[in-house]
């Protein structure tokens, strides 16, 4: 157990310690995420970054924030991770700039298949399963007892 519920309201989020692992729970929309506070990337405290919505741009000048898959920017070096599911969408040894083909269709050509092309990165955040259990939040880790809460 690592809070009451009503403890993280929409919005928020909470960092706790539980057996010597820093977890971040993120309270997005009314559904909770846990995912381990510390960025596989280089040991940034992950959880301190900022949570964005997913970005697509169909066509120039269209953008869209898609707040139903939700990022947690890490605040050092800025990759990016799915808060769904751990999964960075950056890896910078591997991104160049490099040149495309361009070509112009119609429109229904083009369309959501562009909308959401991203690729997914080198590195995946240690996520747990956390839910609601009597007003209280639990954070699963694996068969690991310890309440901070005190709660029994
Ligand atoms: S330490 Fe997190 S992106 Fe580099």
């Amino acid at each position: 157990v690592v809070a009451r519920a009503g403890d993280i309201l929409v919005g928020d989020r909470l960092i706790v310690d539980v057996a010597g692992r820093s977890i971040g729970v993120f309270n997005i929309d009314g559904t909770l995420y846990a995912i381990r506070n510390r960025c596989p990337h280089q040991g940034a405290e992950l959880c301190r970054g900022a949570v964005l919505g997913t970005v697509a741009a169909p066509q120039p000048g269209d953008f869209r924030i898609d707040h139903e898959k939700p990022l947690l920017s890490c605040p050092w070096h800025g990759w990016e991770f799915d808060l769904r599911t751990g999964q960075s969408w950056w890896d910078p040894k591997k991104t160049r700039v490099r040149d495309y083909p361009v070509d112009v269709v119609a429109d229904e050509e083009a369309g959501e298949e562009f909308a959401d092309e991203r690729r997914p990165g080198p590195f995946v955040a240690d996520r747990y399963p956390v839910t609601e259990e009597d007003f209280l939040i639990v954070v699963d880790i694996g068969g690991e007892k310890d309440s901070p809460m005190g709660a029994g």
